[in-house]
């Protein structure tokens, strides 16, 4: 697995305003979605293209257009949907699925809850959208889901990580084509589970408290 972490001033500047705790969900989800749309810039630097001719009014040339299957893009509910905009915008053609999983507080386990995918992705590139790599388990039954059906190439983005889920995920999906990108690997988990210095719940963050 590979862990990529985008070092931009832009990325550092929206990523303090996500931080703070005195911004509100408005703002928290517009810097959201701008912060995806950066991360996913790197997010797709692999992503599949094919080579084509075109005729521009001057002359033909080659070029490229993205390649199919189209690419897919799992936003993991709840706050992974806070994700889905900024990342379509780069990839409109993408097609997307749904994974719902939720994490138990006391354990910390991942369990899911809701599944809008094809059976079959064989071949398929897959974006996978989660803010927060806390403990990594959230992630690695994400992506062993995909994989079991049938994805080949998976790039995972994150706001933030933390080091022992980035551990966790290289132990447990070592010899798959995993992928991180993620705009700051922070210092650590509290006992809680929560990312610190993080930004706090990303769902509440969003959405609220009412889901
Ligand atoms: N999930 C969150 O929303 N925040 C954390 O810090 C960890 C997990």
């Amino acid at each position: 697995m590979r862990t990529h972490v985008i070092d931009h001033p832009l990325v550092a500047h929206k990523l303090t305003t996500l931080r703070d705790e005195r911004t509100d969900s408005p703002t928290f989800r517009r810097l959201t979605d701008e912060l995806v749309t950066l991360l996913a810039y790197e997010a797709t630097r692999e992503v599949r293209i094919d080579r084509v001719r075109v005729a521009t009014p001057v002359t033909e040339t080659e070029g490229v257009r993205l390649s199919h299957p189209r690419p897919l893009v799992v936003p993991i509910l709840r706050a992974g949907l806070g994700m889905l905009d900024g990342m379509t915008r780069l990839l409109p053609t993408a097609e997307v699925g749904f994974l719902g999983m939720i994490r138990d507080e006391e354990t910390l386990t991942a369990s899911t809850y809701a599944t809008r995918m094809p059976d079959d992705i064989s071949g398929r590139q897959v974006y996978v959208l989660d803010p927060m790599l806390a403990t990594g388990g959230t992630l690695v039954a994400a992506i062993r889901e995909l994989i079991s059906r049938g994805a080949d190439d998976v790039t995972a983005l994150c706001l933030l990580a933390a080091p022992e889920g980035v551990t966790v995920m290289e132990r447990e999906l070592a010899g798959t084509p995993v992928r991180v990108v993620t705009a700051s690997l922070d210092e650590g988990l509290n006992e809680s589970g929560y990312i610190v210095p993080g930004l706090g719940d990303a769902g509440d963050r969003m959405y609220g408290t009412a889901g």
